[in-house]
Protein backbone atom coordinates (compact mmCIF):
# COMPACT_ATOMS: atom_id res chain seq x y z
CA UNK A 1 0.00 0.00 0.00
CA UNK A 2 1.68 3.50 -0.70
CA UNK A 3 0.11 6.80 -1.50
CA UNK A 4 1.79 9.73 -2.60
CA UNK A 5 3.67 11.94 0.01
CA UNK A 6 1.44 14.84 1.28
CA UNK A 7 2.68 18.34 1.43
CA UNK A 8 1.18 20.43 3.94
CA UNK A 9 0.75 19.79 8.26
CA UNK A 10 -1.68 19.34 10.03
CA UNK A 11 -4.99 21.76 9.34
CA UNK A 12 -6.23 23.91 12.44
CA UNK A 13 -9.01 21.13 14.26
CA UNK A 14 -12.09 23.97 13.59
CA UNK A 15 -11.79 23.11 9.86
CA UNK A 16 -12.04 19.94 10.53
CA UNK A 17 -14.84 19.67 12.30
CA UNK A 18 -16.56 22.31 9.60
CA UNK A 19 -15.09 19.91 6.55
CA UNK A 20 -17.40 17.25 8.15
CA UNK A 21 -20.40 19.02 9.21
CA UNK A 22 -20.78 20.01 5.88
CA UNK A 23 -20.02 16.31 4.40
CA UNK A 24 -23.00 14.97 6.30
CA UNK A 25 -25.19 17.94 5.92
CA UNK A 26 -25.56 16.63 2.07
CA UNK A 27 -28.53 14.75 2.68
CA UNK A 28 -29.49 14.02 -1.15
CA UNK A 29 -28.41 10.92 -2.17
CA UNK A 30 -28.30 11.87 -5.60
CA UNK A 31 -26.34 10.12 -8.14
CA UNK A 32 -23.31 11.21 -9.15
CA UNK A 33 -22.16 10.00 -12.45
CA UNK A 34 -18.37 10.55 -14.08
CA UNK A 35 -17.94 13.00 -16.08
CA UNK A 36 -17.00 12.37 -19.70
CA UNK A 37 -14.55 15.50 -19.83
CA UNK A 38 -12.01 15.20 -21.50
CA UNK A 39 -8.82 15.18 -20.63
CA UNK A 40 -6.54 18.56 -19.38
CA UNK A 41 -4.73 20.89 -22.27
CA UNK A 42 -1.58 19.98 -23.17
CA UNK A 43 0.14 23.06 -22.68
CA UNK A 44 -0.54 22.56 -18.79
CA UNK A 45 -0.10 18.80 -18.89
CA UNK A 46 3.42 18.52 -16.91
CA UNK A 47 2.85 20.73 -13.89
CA UNK A 48 -0.84 19.93 -13.41
CA UNK A 49 -2.13 17.49 -11.00
CA UNK A 50 -5.15 15.74 -9.48
CA UNK A 51 -6.56 17.89 -7.04
CA UNK A 52 -9.92 16.84 -4.58
CA UNK A 53 -12.02 20.23 -3.78
CA UNK A 54 -14.42 20.38 -1.20
CA UNK A 55 -17.11 23.20 -1.27
CA UNK A 56 -19.55 24.46 0.99
CA UNK A 57 -23.12 24.12 -1.68
CA UNK A 58 -24.73 25.69 0.71
CA UNK A 59 -23.26 29.28 -0.66
CA UNK A 60 -23.91 28.48 -4.43
CA UNK A 61 -25.66 31.30 -5.74
CA UNK A 62 -29.05 31.11 -6.89
CA UNK A 63 -28.26 31.53 -10.52
CA UNK A 64 -26.67 28.20 -10.36
CA UNK A 65 -29.08 25.93 -11.34
CA UNK A 66 -27.23 22.99 -10.24
CA UNK A 67 -23.88 22.28 -8.18
CA UNK A 68 -21.60 20.99 -10.93
CA UNK A 69 -22.35 24.25 -13.19
CA UNK A 70 -21.46 26.24 -10.43
CA UNK A 71 -18.07 23.68 -9.73
CA UNK A 72 -17.09 24.66 -13.17
CA UNK A 73 -17.64 27.71 -13.28
CA UNK A 74 -15.21 27.97 -10.11
CA UNK A 75 -12.65 25.68 -11.70
CA UNK A 76 -12.79 27.64 -14.71
CA UNK A 77 -11.96 31.04 -12.86
CA UNK A 78 -8.83 29.73 -12.05
CA UNK A 79 -8.00 26.95 -14.35
CA UNK A 80 -9.21 28.25 -17.67
CA UNK A 81 -9.97 25.20 -20.10
CA UNK A 82 -10.06 22.47 -17.09
CA UNK A 83 -12.54 20.03 -17.02
CA UNK A 84 -14.27 18.44 -14.09
CA UNK A 85 -13.06 14.61 -13.26
CA UNK A 86 -15.80 14.00 -11.04
CA UNK A 87 -18.63 15.93 -9.55
CA UNK A 88 -19.60 14.51 -6.08
CA UNK A 89 -22.47 14.48 -4.36
CA UNK A 90 -23.11 11.09 -2.34
CA UNK A 91 -20.88 11.22 0.31
CA UNK A 92 -18.92 14.46 0.15
CA UNK A 93 -19.79 17.43 -1.75
CA UNK A 94 -17.24 18.85 -4.30
CA UNK A 95 -15.09 17.73 -7.09
CA UNK A 96 -12.14 16.21 -8.74
CA UNK A 97 -10.04 18.28 -11.22
CA UNK A 98 -6.51 18.84 -12.33
CA UNK A 99 -4.61 22.14 -12.22
CA UNK A 100 -1.64 23.04 -11.34
CA UNK A 101 -0.52 23.72 -7.52
CA UNK A 102 -0.60 27.82 -8.13
CA UNK A 103 -4.46 27.36 -9.39
CA UNK A 104 -5.27 25.36 -6.60
CA UNK A 105 -3.95 27.75 -4.20
CA UNK A 106 -6.07 30.22 -5.80
CA UNK A 107 -8.74 28.43 -6.27
CA UNK A 108 -8.80 27.52 -2.20
CA UNK A 109 -9.12 31.10 -1.55
CA UNK A 110 -12.30 31.37 -3.10
CA UNK A 111 -15.14 31.80 -1.19
CA UNK A 112 -17.83 28.68 -1.22
CA UNK A 113 -14.35 26.70 -1.49
CA UNK A 114 -13.25 24.92 1.88
CA UNK A 115 -10.07 22.78 1.18
CA UNK A 116 -8.37 22.07 -2.14
CA UNK A 117 -6.15 19.01 -1.32
CA UNK A 118 -3.65 17.23 -3.58
CA UNK A 119 -5.06 13.55 -4.41
CA UNK A 120 -2.88 10.91 -3.41
CA UNK A 121 -2.01 7.69 -4.86
CA UNK A 122 -2.71 3.88 -2.87
CA UNK A 123 -1.56 0.62 -3.35
CA UNK A 124 -3.00 -2.69 -3.12
CA UNK A 125 -2.27 -3.56 0.71
CA UNK A 126 -6.44 -14.50 1.59
CA UNK A 127 -10.12 -22.56 3.58
CA UNK A 128 -9.80 -22.88 6.93
CA UNK A 129 -10.88 -19.73 8.06
CA UNK A 130 -14.87 -20.05 8.73
CA UNK A 131 -14.10 -22.72 11.34
CA UNK A 132 -11.58 -20.97 12.74
CA UNK A 133 -13.48 -17.86 13.25
CA UNK A 134 -16.29 -19.50 14.61
CA UNK A 135 -18.74 -18.75 12.34
CA UNK A 136 -19.65 -21.93 11.80
CA UNK A 137 -20.80 -23.05 15.35
CA UNK A 138 -24.69 -23.77 15.46
CA UNK A 139 -26.67 -21.07 16.44
CA UNK A 140 -23.65 -18.84 15.55
CA UNK A 141 -23.58 -15.68 13.51
CA UNK A 142 -24.21 -17.37 10.18
CA UNK A 143 -26.92 -19.52 11.05
CA UNK A 144 -28.85 -16.40 12.45
CA UNK A 145 -28.10 -14.50 9.52
CA UNK A 146 -28.56 -16.89 7.45
CA UNK A 147 -25.31 -16.22 5.39
CA UNK A 148 -26.21 -12.80 5.02
CA UNK A 149 -28.58 -13.24 2.38
CA UNK A 150 -30.29 -10.03 1.43
CA UNK A 151 -26.90 -8.17 2.89
CA UNK A 152 -24.73 -6.36 0.42
CA UNK A 153 -21.04 -6.16 0.23
CA UNK A 154 -19.08 -3.41 -1.96
CA UNK A 155 -15.77 -3.99 -2.23
CA UNK A 156 -13.57 -0.97 -3.91
CA UNK A 157 -10.72 -3.27 -5.05
CA UNK A 158 -9.07 -4.45 -8.62
CA UNK A 159 -12.16 -5.71 -9.82
CA UNK A 160 -13.42 -8.95 -10.08
CA UNK A 161 -13.09 -12.45 -12.11
CA UNK A 162 -16.97 -13.27 -12.55
CA UNK A 163 -16.51 -16.58 -14.20
CA UNK A 164 -15.00 -17.77 -10.91
CA UNK A 165 -17.07 -21.04 -8.90
CA UNK A 166 -16.78 -18.26 -5.63
CA UNK A 167 -19.75 -16.23 -7.72
CA UNK A 168 -21.91 -19.01 -8.53
CA UNK A 169 -25.58 -17.78 -7.72
CA UNK A 170 -27.06 -21.00 -8.05
CA UNK A 171 -29.90 -21.55 -4.92
CA UNK A 172 -29.87 -17.44 -5.25
CA UNK A 173 -33.16 -15.13 -5.12
CA UNK A 174 -33.32 -12.25 -6.90
CA UNK A 175 -30.99 -9.38 -6.17
CA UNK A 176 -32.74 -7.40 -3.41
CA UNK A 177 -35.34 -4.50 -4.73
CA UNK A 178 -33.75 -1.47 -2.84
CA UNK A 179 -30.48 -2.08 -4.96
CA UNK A 180 -29.77 0.29 -7.33
CA UNK A 181 -26.21 -0.69 -8.45
CA UNK A 182 -25.50 -2.15 -12.40
CA UNK A 183 -22.83 -4.34 -14.05
CA UNK A 184 -20.95 -2.01 -16.45
CA UNK A 185 -20.04 -3.07 -19.94
CA UNK A 186 -16.32 -2.68 -21.13
CA UNK A 187 -13.42 -5.08 -22.10
CA UNK A 188 -13.97 -8.31 -21.17
CA UNK A 189 -16.88 -7.53 -19.43
CA UNK A 190 -20.21 -8.14 -20.14
CA UNK A 191 -23.69 -7.21 -18.51
CA UNK A 192 -24.54 -10.64 -18.64
CA UNK A 193 -21.27 -11.01 -15.93
CA UNK A 194 -23.72 -10.19 -13.07
CA UNK A 195 -26.01 -12.53 -11.52
CA UNK A 196 -27.97 -12.95 -8.13
CA UNK A 197 -24.29 -13.42 -6.60
CA UNK A 198 -22.32 -10.83 -8.36
CA UNK A 199 -24.64 -7.68 -8.46
CA UNK A 200 -23.11 -5.18 -9.16
CA UNK A 201 -19.82 -4.70 -11.30
CA UNK A 202 -18.48 -0.85 -12.07
CA UNK A 203 -15.00 0.87 -13.10
CA UNK A 204 -13.44 4.41 -12.04
CA UNK A 205 -10.75 5.56 -14.28
CA UNK A 206 -11.43 9.22 -14.44
CA UNK A 207 -8.18 10.64 -11.95
CA UNK A 208 -5.88 7.25 -13.32
CA UNK A 209 -6.25 8.42 -17.31
CA UNK A 210 -6.07 12.16 -16.61
CA UNK A 211 -2.43 11.14 -15.43
CA UNK A 212 -1.25 9.38 -18.54
CA UNK A 213 0.34 12.93 -19.26
CA UNK A 214 2.42 12.43 -16.38
CA UNK A 215 3.55 9.22 -17.61
CA UNK A 216 2.25 7.62 -14.98
CA UNK A 217 -1.38 6.83 -16.46
CA UNK A 218 -2.81 3.66 -18.59
CA UNK A 219 -1.68 1.53 -20.57
CA UNK A 220 -5.17 0.00 -22.34
CA UNK A 221 -3.23 -2.51 -24.33
CA UNK A 222 -2.29 -4.22 -21.31
CA UNK A 223 -5.03 -3.60 -18.57
CA UNK A 224 -9.12 -4.17 -18.88
CA UNK A 225 -10.63 -0.68 -18.70
CA UNK A 226 -13.81 -2.20 -17.54
CA UNK A 227 -14.48 -3.90 -14.07
CA UNK A 228 -12.49 -7.36 -15.02
CA UNK A 229 -9.80 -7.77 -12.49
CA UNK A 230 -6.74 -9.07 -13.69
CA UNK A 231 -4.28 -9.01 -11.86
CA UNK A 232 -6.50 -11.14 -8.92
CA UNK A 233 -6.50 -8.99 -6.05
CA UNK A 234 -10.06 -7.95 -6.32
CA UNK A 235 -11.08 -11.54 -6.80
CA UNK A 236 -9.69 -12.81 -3.75
CA UNK A 237 -10.97 -9.82 -1.27
CA UNK A 238 -14.38 -10.31 -2.73
CA UNK A 239 -14.10 -14.21 -2.24
CA UNK A 240 -13.17 -14.08 0.79
CA UNK A 241 -15.82 -11.86 2.16
CA UNK A 242 -18.78 -13.86 0.59
CA UNK A 243 -17.66 -16.03 -1.87
CA UNK A 244 -20.05 -18.84 -2.63
CA UNK A 245 -19.03 -22.48 -1.36
CA UNK A 246 -16.71 -24.59 -3.80
CA UNK A 247 -15.89 -27.89 -3.20
CA UNK A 248 -12.40 -29.16 -4.06
CA UNK A 249 -10.72 -25.85 -3.70
CA UNK A 250 -7.22 -25.31 -2.94
CA UNK A 251 -3.49 -24.39 -4.63
CA UNK A 252 -2.43 -27.88 -6.00
CA UNK A 253 -1.97 -29.85 -3.10
CA UNK A 254 -1.95 -27.02 -0.59
CA UNK A 255 -5.01 -25.93 1.78
CA UNK A 256 -7.01 -28.34 -0.68
CA UNK A 257 -10.66 -28.48 0.78
CA UNK A 258 -13.92 -25.97 0.19
CA UNK A 259 -13.00 -22.73 -0.16
CA UNK A 260 -15.97 -20.11 0.60
CA UNK A 261 -16.69 -16.31 1.55
CA UNK A 262 -16.93 -15.66 5.41
CA UNK A 263 -20.88 -14.40 4.39
CA UNK A 264 -21.10 -17.21 1.86
CA UNK A 265 -24.69 -15.82 1.38
CA UNK A 266 -24.26 -12.85 0.53
CA UNK A 267 -24.17 -10.54 -2.30
CA UNK A 268 -21.41 -8.82 -3.84
CA UNK A 269 -21.02 -5.74 -6.03
CA UNK A 270 -17.73 -4.95 -7.39
CA UNK A 271 -15.60 -0.91 -8.31
CA UNK A 272 -12.83 -0.99 -9.27
CA UNK A 273 -10.85 1.89 -8.70
CA UNK A 274 -7.40 0.23 -8.36
CA UNK A 275 -4.87 -0.18 -11.56
CA UNK A 276 -1.84 -1.15 -12.72
CA UNK A 277 -0.71 2.78 -12.09
CA UNK A 278 -1.73 2.35 -8.37
CA UNK A 279 -5.41 3.33 -6.85
CA UNK A 280 -6.11 6.83 -7.12
CA UNK A 281 -7.95 9.04 -3.88
CA UNK A 282 -10.11 10.47 -6.57
CA UNK A 283 -11.38 7.08 -8.20
CA UNK A 284 -11.37 5.52 -4.93
CA UNK A 285 -13.82 8.74 -3.53
CA UNK A 286 -15.99 8.09 -6.53
CA UNK A 287 -16.10 4.06 -6.74
CA UNK A 288 -16.98 4.75 -2.44
CA UNK A 289 -19.60 6.79 -3.89
CA UNK A 290 -21.30 5.01 -5.87
CA UNK A 291 -21.24 2.16 -3.71
CA UNK A 292 -23.23 4.26 -1.23
CA UNK A 293 -25.67 5.46 -3.51
CA UNK A 294 -26.09 1.58 -5.37
CA UNK A 295 -27.03 0.60 -2.22
CA UNK A 296 -24.18 -1.58 -0.58
CA UNK A 297 -24.56 -2.07 3.46
CA UNK A 298 -21.27 -2.95 3.89
CA UNK A 299 -17.98 -1.20 2.06
CA UNK A 300 -14.55 -3.37 2.08
CA UNK A 301 -11.47 -1.08 1.22
CA UNK A 302 -7.98 -3.13 0.94
CA UNK A 303 -6.09 0.13 -0.13
CA UNK A 304 -4.20 3.13 1.10
CA UNK A 305 -1.26 4.71 2.28
CA UNK A 306 1.93 2.20 2.37
CA UNK A 307 1.84 3.35 6.38
CA UNK A 308 2.98 5.78 8.51
CA UNK A 309 2.11 8.70 6.35
CA UNK A 310 -1.11 10.03 6.92
CA UNK A 311 -2.78 12.99 6.17
CA UNK A 312 -5.16 15.20 7.92
CA UNK A 313 -8.72 13.45 7.70
CA UNK A 314 -10.26 16.42 6.18
CA UNK A 315 -7.48 16.33 3.62
CA UNK A 316 -8.06 12.16 2.99
CA UNK A 317 -10.28 11.09 0.67
CA UNK A 318 -10.79 7.79 2.08
CA UNK A 319 -11.56 9.39 5.50
CA UNK A 320 -14.04 11.75 3.94
CA UNK A 321 -15.51 9.23 2.09
CA UNK A 322 -15.59 6.92 5.10
CA UNK A 323 -17.33 9.40 7.45
CA UNK A 324 -20.21 10.18 5.33
CA UNK A 325 -20.96 6.11 4.26
CA UNK A 326 -20.87 5.79 7.94
CA UNK A 327 -23.60 8.22 8.63
CA UNK A 328 -25.76 6.85 6.15
CA UNK A 329 -25.93 3.89 7.61
CA UNK A 330 -22.84 1.72 5.81
CA UNK A 331 -20.24 0.15 7.77
CA UNK A 332 -16.71 0.58 6.39
CA UNK A 333 -13.78 -1.81 6.94
CA UNK A 334 -10.07 -0.37 5.36
CA UNK A 335 -6.44 -2.41 6.27
CA UNK A 336 -4.07 -1.00 8.40
CA UNK A 337 -1.31 -1.88 6.06
CA UNK A 338 1.45 -4.43 5.49
CA UNK A 339 4.28 -1.96 7.21
CA UNK A 340 4.70 -3.29 10.45
CA UNK A 341 6.39 -4.00 12.73
CA UNK A 342 7.12 -0.88 13.39
CA UNK A 343 5.12 1.71 15.78
CA UNK A 344 3.23 4.03 14.07
CA UNK A 345 3.12 2.42 10.28
CA UNK A 346 -0.40 2.62 10.34
CA UNK A 347 -2.90 3.56 7.09
CA UNK A 348 -6.39 4.25 6.94
CA UNK A 349 -6.75 5.36 10.74
CA UNK A 350 -9.61 7.35 11.15
CA UNK A 351 -12.01 6.95 14.22
CA UNK A 352 -14.86 6.39 11.90
CA UNK A 353 -13.92 3.28 10.16
CA UNK A 354 -12.84 0.09 11.10
CA UNK A 355 -8.85 -0.41 10.75
CA UNK A 356 -8.35 -4.05 10.70
CA UNK A 357 -4.40 -5.80 11.41
CA UNK A 358 -3.89 -9.04 9.72
CA UNK A 359 -3.06 -12.36 12.09
CA UNK A 360 -2.60 -15.76 11.34
CA UNK A 361 -4.60 -18.03 11.70
CA UNK A 362 -4.51 -21.91 13.33
CA UNK A 363 -2.91 -23.05 9.64
CA UNK A 364 0.54 -23.80 8.41
CA UNK A 365 2.72 -25.22 5.66
CA UNK A 366 5.72 -26.75 6.82
CA UNK A 367 8.30 -27.87 4.06
CA UNK A 368 11.10 -29.46 6.57
CA UNK A 369 15.07 -29.91 5.39
CA UNK A 370 16.96 -32.40 6.89
CA UNK A 371 20.67 -31.94 6.42
CA UNK A 372 23.56 -34.56 5.87
CA UNK A 373 24.86 -34.07 9.33
CA UNK A 374 21.32 -34.74 10.75
CA UNK A 375 20.13 -31.21 12.16
CA UNK A 376 16.18 -30.65 10.93
CA UNK A 377 15.42 -27.65 9.75
CA UNK A 378 11.68 -26.22 9.41
CA UNK A 379 10.86 -23.78 6.30
CA UNK A 380 7.38 -23.03 4.39
CA UNK A 381 6.23 -23.49 1.13
CA UNK A 382 3.29 -23.57 -1.02
CA UNK A 383 4.72 -25.56 -3.55
CA UNK A 384 2.13 -28.23 -4.53
CA UNK A 385 3.62 -30.69 -7.53
CA UNK A 386 5.60 -33.78 -7.14
CA UNK A 387 8.53 -33.68 -4.37
CA UNK A 388 11.47 -34.27 -4.63
CA UNK A 389 12.92 -38.29 -3.85
CA UNK A 390 13.32 -38.95 0.24
CA UNK A 391 16.88 -39.42 -0.61
CA UNK A 392 19.98 -37.05 0.18
CA UNK A 393 20.51 -34.66 -3.02
CA UNK A 394 23.52 -32.53 -3.30
CA UNK A 395 23.42 -28.59 -1.91
CA UNK A 396 25.16 -25.99 -3.35
CA UNK A 397 25.21 -22.08 -2.27
CA UNK A 398 24.12 -20.19 -5.49
CA UNK A 399 27.00 -18.15 -4.80
CA UNK A 400 28.74 -20.38 -5.90
CA UNK A 401 27.42 -21.95 -8.63
CA UNK A 402 26.74 -17.95 -10.26
CA UNK A 403 28.67 -15.83 -13.01
CA UNK A 404 27.56 -12.89 -11.63
CA UNK A 405 30.32 -9.87 -11.18
CA UNK A 406 28.13 -8.10 -9.18
CA UNK A 407 28.26 -8.98 -6.16
CA UNK A 408 25.01 -10.75 -6.14
CA UNK A 409 25.69 -14.03 -6.87
CA UNK A 410 23.54 -15.64 -3.88
CA UNK A 411 20.37 -14.06 -5.09
CA UNK A 412 19.94 -16.71 -7.99
CA UNK A 413 19.13 -13.81 -10.63
CA UNK A 414 18.24 -14.96 -13.91
CA UNK A 415 21.07 -15.53 -16.35
CA UNK A 416 23.65 -16.22 -13.36
CA UNK A 417 23.12 -19.80 -12.56
CA UNK A 418 25.95 -21.84 -14.35
CA UNK A 419 23.84 -25.04 -15.26
CA UNK A 420 27.01 -27.81 -14.91
CA UNK A 421 27.17 -26.33 -11.22
CA UNK A 422 23.48 -26.88 -10.39
CA UNK A 423 21.93 -29.82 -12.98
CA UNK A 424 20.30 -32.00 -10.11
CA UNK A 425 21.09 -30.30 -7.10
CA UNK A 426 19.17 -28.52 -4.54
CA UNK A 427 20.46 -24.88 -4.82
CA UNK A 428 20.49 -22.03 -1.91
CA UNK A 429 18.95 -18.49 -2.96
CA UNK A 430 18.97 -15.75 -1.40
CA UNK A 431 15.99 -13.73 -0.51
CA UNK A 432 15.77 -10.59 -1.86
CA UNK A 433 16.28 -8.26 -5.76
CA UNK A 434 14.21 -10.71 -7.34
CA UNK A 435 10.71 -12.13 -7.06
CA UNK A 436 11.51 -15.14 -4.96
CA UNK A 437 9.24 -17.29 -7.26
CA UNK A 438 11.13 -15.87 -9.99
CA UNK A 439 14.37 -17.22 -8.64
CA UNK A 440 12.68 -21.00 -8.94
CA UNK A 441 12.21 -20.48 -12.47
CA UNK A 442 15.71 -19.56 -12.43
CA UNK A 443 17.18 -22.88 -10.82
CA UNK A 444 14.81 -24.65 -12.50
CA UNK A 445 16.02 -23.40 -16.18
CA UNK A 446 19.47 -24.28 -15.07
CA UNK A 447 18.78 -28.02 -14.46
CA UNK A 448 18.15 -27.78 -10.14
CA UNK A 449 16.55 -30.12 -8.53
CA UNK A 450 15.05 -27.70 -5.61
CA UNK A 451 15.72 -24.77 -4.05
CA UNK A 452 16.09 -23.63 -0.10
CA UNK A 453 15.41 -19.97 0.49
CA UNK A 454 17.49 -18.13 2.63
CA UNK A 455 16.43 -14.71 4.77
CA UNK A 456 18.89 -12.27 4.74
CA UNK A 457 18.89 -9.44 7.88
CA UNK A 458 16.02 -7.58 5.52
CA UNK A 459 13.65 -10.50 6.29
CA UNK A 460 14.75 -11.51 9.69
CA UNK A 461 13.07 -15.08 10.73
CA UNK A 462 9.81 -13.75 9.15
CA UNK A 463 8.17 -16.61 7.17
CA UNK A 464 5.68 -16.48 4.38
CA UNK A 465 5.35 -19.32 1.84
CA UNK A 466 5.15 -18.91 -2.13
CA UNK A 467 3.25 -20.68 -4.84
CA UNK A 468 6.79 -22.26 -5.86
CA UNK A 469 7.35 -23.70 -9.53
CA UNK A 470 9.73 -26.61 -8.13
CA UNK A 471 10.41 -28.32 -4.85
CA UNK A 472 10.97 -25.39 -2.41
CA UNK A 473 11.33 -24.41 1.31
CA UNK A 474 12.16 -20.93 2.96
CA UNK A 475 13.88 -20.59 5.89
CA UNK A 476 14.35 -17.57 8.44
CA UNK A 477 17.90 -15.80 8.52
CA UNK A 478 19.01 -18.10 11.72
CA UNK A 479 18.67 -21.54 9.41
CA UNK A 480 19.80 -19.96 6.48
CA UNK A 481 23.21 -19.17 8.21
CA UNK A 482 23.17 -22.57 9.02
CA UNK A 483 22.66 -24.23 5.75
CA UNK A 484 25.10 -21.98 3.63
CA UNK A 485 27.93 -22.68 6.57
CA UNK A 486 27.15 -26.02 6.34
CA UNK A 487 27.34 -26.09 2.69
CA UNK A 488 30.62 -23.94 2.55
CA UNK A 489 32.47 -26.34 5.39
CA UNK A 490 31.24 -29.64 3.91
CA UNK A 491 32.79 -31.41 1.36
CA UNK A 492 29.98 -33.20 0.09
CA UNK A 493 26.95 -31.15 1.26
CA UNK A 494 24.02 -32.39 1.06
CA UNK A 495 20.04 -32.02 1.67
CA UNK A 496 16.85 -33.57 1.78
CA UNK A 497 13.25 -31.58 1.16
CA UNK A 498 10.34 -33.14 2.75
CA UNK A 499 7.38 -32.90 0.31
CA UNK A 500 5.37 -29.48 1.74
CA UNK A 501 2.25 -30.49 4.08
CA UNK A 502 -0.73 -28.22 4.81
CA UNK A 503 -0.89 -29.00 8.90
CA UNK A 504 -3.75 -27.49 11.11
CA UNK A 505 -4.26 -26.91 14.63
CA UNK A 506 -1.63 -25.08 14.85
CA UNK A 507 -1.52 -23.04 18.28
CA UNK A 508 -0.92 -20.02 19.46
CA UNK A 509 -3.09 -18.68 17.29
CA UNK A 510 -3.80 -16.13 16.33
CA UNK A 511 -0.72 -14.15 16.65
CA UNK A 512 -0.64 -10.70 15.30
CA UNK A 513 1.84 -11.22 12.27
CA UNK A 514 5.00 -8.59 11.41
CA UNK A 515 4.47 -7.50 8.47
CA UNK A 516 0.76 -5.74 10.13
CA UNK A 517 1.21 -1.96 10.39
CA UNK A 518 0.80 -0.85 14.14
CA UNK A 519 -0.64 2.39 15.49
CA UNK A 520 -0.16 4.72 17.14
CA UNK A 521 -2.35 7.21 14.51
CA UNK A 522 -0.75 10.36 15.26
CA UNK A 523 -3.19 12.18 13.23
CA UNK A 524 -5.97 11.12 16.80
CA UNK A 525 -3.93 9.66 19.11
CA UNK A 526 -6.67 9.22 21.79
CA UNK A 527 -7.99 6.42 19.38
CA UNK A 528 -6.27 3.15 19.44
CA UNK A 529 -5.69 1.45 16.39
CA UNK A 530 -5.79 -0.96 14.32
CA UNK A 531 -9.07 -2.00 15.91
CA UNK A 532 -8.85 -4.95 15.33
CA UNK A 533 -6.83 -7.95 13.64
CA UNK A 534 -8.46 -10.59 11.28
CA UNK A 535 -6.95 -13.90 9.59
CA UNK A 536 -4.32 -12.50 7.10
CA UNK A 537 -1.63 -14.66 6.42
CA UNK A 538 -2.18 -17.70 3.95
CA UNK A 539 -5.64 -17.17 3.28
CA UNK A 540 -6.81 -19.05 0.58
CA UNK A 541 -9.24 -17.68 -2.21
CA UNK A 542 -10.55 -17.27 -5.49
CA UNK A 543 -8.08 -15.59 -8.36
CA UNK A 544 -8.39 -13.78 -11.63
CA UNK A 545 -7.00 -16.33 -13.84
CA UNK A 546 -5.01 -14.68 -16.28
CA UNK A 547 -3.37 -13.46 -13.02
CA UNK A 548 -0.05 -15.78 -12.41
CA UNK A 549 -0.32 -17.33 -8.60
CA UNK A 550 2.85 -15.59 -7.75
CA UNK A 551 2.68 -12.52 -9.44
CA UNK A 552 6.25 -13.33 -11.04
CA UNK A 553 6.60 -12.01 -14.30
CA UNK A 554 7.84 -15.48 -15.74
CA UNK A 555 5.52 -17.30 -13.92
CA UNK A 556 2.89 -19.06 -16.81
CA UNK A 557 0.38 -20.81 -14.57
CA UNK A 558 -2.96 -20.64 -14.17
CA UNK A 559 -4.72 -21.10 -10.92
CA UNK A 560 -8.69 -20.63 -10.14
CA UNK A 561 -7.43 -20.81 -6.33
CA UNK A 562 -4.50 -18.86 -4.32
CA UNK A 563 -3.00 -18.05 -1.20
CA UNK A 564 -2.23 -14.36 -0.46
CA UNK A 565 -1.46 -12.86 2.59
CA UNK A 566 -1.67 -9.24 3.79
CA UNK A 567 -3.90 -6.93 5.92
CA UNK A 568 -5.82 -6.97 2.39
CA UNK A 569 -6.75 -10.42 2.91
CA UNK A 570 -7.79 -9.21 6.81
CA UNK A 571 -10.30 -6.81 5.74
CA UNK A 572 -12.96 -8.73 3.88
CA UNK A 573 -13.23 -10.92 7.01
CA UNK A 574 -14.30 -8.06 8.91
CA UNK A 575 -16.73 -6.74 6.24
CA UNK A 576 -18.04 -10.02 5.90
CA UNK A 577 -18.68 -10.51 9.59
CA UNK A 578 -20.26 -6.98 9.48
CA UNK A 579 -22.33 -8.31 6.82
CA UNK A 580 -23.66 -11.47 8.93
CA UNK A 581 -24.40 -9.37 11.93
CA UNK A 582 -26.74 -7.35 9.70
CA UNK A 583 -28.00 -10.36 8.76
CA UNK A 584 -28.94 -11.32 11.90
CA UNK A 585 -29.94 -7.81 13.42
CA UNK A 586 -31.30 -5.89 10.31
CA UNK A 587 -31.39 -2.59 12.41
CA UNK A 588 -28.07 -2.51 13.34
CA UNK A 589 -25.59 0.59 11.94
CA UNK A 590 -22.54 1.74 12.58
CA UNK A 591 -22.67 4.56 15.12
CA UNK A 592 -20.44 7.31 14.90
CA UNK A 593 -20.04 7.93 18.57
CA UNK A 594 -21.13 11.64 18.38
CA UNK A 595 -24.86 11.84 18.89
C1 LIG B 1 -9.62 -11.03 -21.88
O1 LIG B 1 -10.10 -12.35 -21.69
C2 LIG B 1 -9.33 -13.34 -22.37
C3 LIG B 1 -10.02 -14.67 -22.16
O2 LIG B 1 -10.27 -14.92 -20.83
C4 LIG B 1 -7.90 -13.33 -21.83
O3 LIG B 1 -7.11 -14.25 -22.51
C5 LIG B 1 -7.31 -11.93 -22.00
O4 LIG B 1 -6.03 -11.89 -21.42
C6 LIG B 1 -8.19 -10.92 -21.33
N1 LIG B 1 -7.64 -9.61 -21.56
C7 LIG B 1 -7.59 -8.71 -20.60
C8 LIG B 1 -6.97 -7.41 -20.96
O5 LIG B 1 -8.02 -8.90 -19.49
C1 LIG C 1 11.60 -33.04 11.08
O1 LIG C 1 10.87 -32.35 12.10
C2 LIG C 1 9.46 -32.37 11.95
C3 LIG C 1 8.85 -31.51 13.02
O2 LIG C 1 9.40 -31.76 14.25
C4 LIG C 1 8.96 -33.81 11.97
O3 LIG C 1 7.56 -33.85 11.79
C5 LIG C 1 9.66 -34.58 10.86
O4 LIG C 1 9.26 -35.94 10.88
C6 LIG C 1 11.17 -34.48 11.01
N1 LIG C 1 11.80 -35.17 9.89
C7 LIG C 1 12.79 -36.05 10.06
C8 LIG C 1 13.27 -36.75 8.84
O5 LIG C 1 13.25 -36.27 11.15
C1 LIG D 1 26.29 -16.67 -17.10
O1 LIG D 1 25.86 -17.99 -17.33
C2 LIG D 1 24.61 -18.11 -18.00
C3 LIG D 1 24.25 -19.58 -18.07
O2 LIG D 1 25.30 -20.34 -18.64
C4 LIG D 1 24.72 -17.48 -19.39
O3 LIG D 1 23.46 -17.55 -20.04
C5 LIG D 1 25.14 -16.04 -19.23
O4 LIG D 1 25.34 -15.47 -20.48
C6 LIG D 1 26.43 -15.94 -18.42
N1 LIG D 1 26.71 -14.53 -18.17
C7 LIG D 1 27.94 -14.04 -18.18
C8 LIG D 1 28.08 -12.59 -17.85
O5 LIG D 1 28.91 -14.72 -18.45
Amino acid sequence: MRWWRHPGGMPPPSLLAVVILMATASAAAAESLPSTAPPPPGDQADASETYIVSMANQLRPLDFTDNTEWYSTKLRSVAPGAGILYSYQTIVQGFAARMTPAQAEKLESKPGVLVVSPERRYVLHTTRTPEYLGLDRVNGLLAQASGGSDVIIGLVDSGVWPESRSFDDAGYGPVPARWRGRCEEGRNFTRSACNNKLIGARSFAASYQSSANKGAGPDWTKEARSPRDVVGHGTHTASTAAGSAVPGAGLGRMAAGTARGMAPRARVAAYKACWAGGCYSADILAAMEAAVADGVDVLSVSAGVHGGDLAAYFKDGMAAGAYSAMEKGVFVACSAGNKGPGIGTLANGAPWLTTVGAGTIDREFPAYFILGDGRNLTGVSLYGGDPLPPKPLPLVYAAAASNDTKGKGGFCLAGTLIPEKVAGKIVICDRGVDHVVQKGITVKDAGGAGMVVTNTAADGEDLIPDPHVLPSTSVGKMDGDAIKAYAASDANPTGVMSPGATLTGVQPAPVVVGFSSRGPNLVSPGVLKPDLIAPGVNILAAWGSDAPPSGAPGDTRRVEFNIQSGTSMATPHVSSVAALLRGARPQSRPRSGRR
